[in-house]
């Protein structure tokens, strides 16, 4: 990949010069001070069905990070479902001509300085992250190649599966090893579950309301996203 694709080229295949220029030197500047102010924390559902199980799982993840500090903390729910993000520029393969690519603008909104977490939310496929969820992701090289921005954000990871235990482990293990490629601080639902992230049932009526344990890991998962971000610790 490094002798076959340039620097250059997956920044400009990315088309992330003039979008995230600015934005990525913020981010970078403020995580070496102490957060100030407000934070915001976005949640990317990554399900090609809007508003289904994962963004009502992440709904709930959101609800429990901004309880932490109502008058600190902002949220954010973004739907991949609503976006089209190729991901085939990620090894610098242009566009086809027309294509239309949401990225940049994503791309733009995460390395915000003011976003101090990002909770990535995806349906368990096959035992795995979505095609959409992949294709994000890889397209993140491109912040990384801009000085590491979205370093310093603390991530976690929600992930919805139609059955108890239909991979949602390895769905968030997978998705944890890119954000920490991105030098993000990955942390996992805070106790007393304190696991890797949350792992959620879909009862195959498209409601996860009846699954108590897979809330309960959405809402500690959203308290400790939200009380890292905001450089506090748990409550003893
Ligand atoms: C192609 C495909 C593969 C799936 N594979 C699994 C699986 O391996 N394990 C599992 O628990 N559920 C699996 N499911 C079920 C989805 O993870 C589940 O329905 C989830 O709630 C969908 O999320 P959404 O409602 O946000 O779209 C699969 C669904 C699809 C469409």
């Amino acid at each position: 990949m490094a002798r076959s694709v340039s620097r250059r080229s997956f920044i400009q295949s990315a088309g992330l010069a003039t979008a995230v220029g600015t934005a990525a030197g913020v981010a970078t500047a403020a995580h070496a001070a102490e957060p100030a102010g407000n934070v915001k924390i976005i949640g990317l559902a990554c399900s090609p069905r809007k508003g289904k199980t994962t963004a009502q799982a992440l709904g709930i993840c959101l609800e429990a990070a901004k309880a932490v500090a109502a008058d600190r903390i902002e949220v954010e729910l973004i739907e991949l479902a609503e976006m089209e993000i190729p991901g085939s520029p990620c090894a610098g393969i242009p566009l086809k001509e027309g294509q239309k690519d949401d990225f940049p603008e994503l791309a733009a909104k995460l390395a915000d300085s003011k976003v101090g977490g990002i909770i990535v939310g995806s349906p368990v496929y096959f035992g795995s992250m979505t095609y959409l969820c992949k294709a994000l992701l890889d397209r993140c090289i491109a912040l990384r190649m801009r000085q590491f921005a979205l370093s310093g954000k603390v991530g976690g990871v929600v992930a919805v599966g139609g059955v108890r235990n239909g991979g949602q482990e390895l769905t968030i293990q997978g998705i944890q090893a890119a954000l920490l490629c991105q030098e993000m601080i990955v942390v996992g639902d805070g106790r007393p579950t304190g696991h890797w992230g949350a792992t959620v049932w879909n009862n195959g009526k498209d409601d996860i309301s009846q699954d108590e344990f897979g809330v309960v890991t959405l809402k500690n998962l959203g308290r400790r996203v939200a009380e890292v971000a905001l450089g506090r610790g748990p409550k003893k």
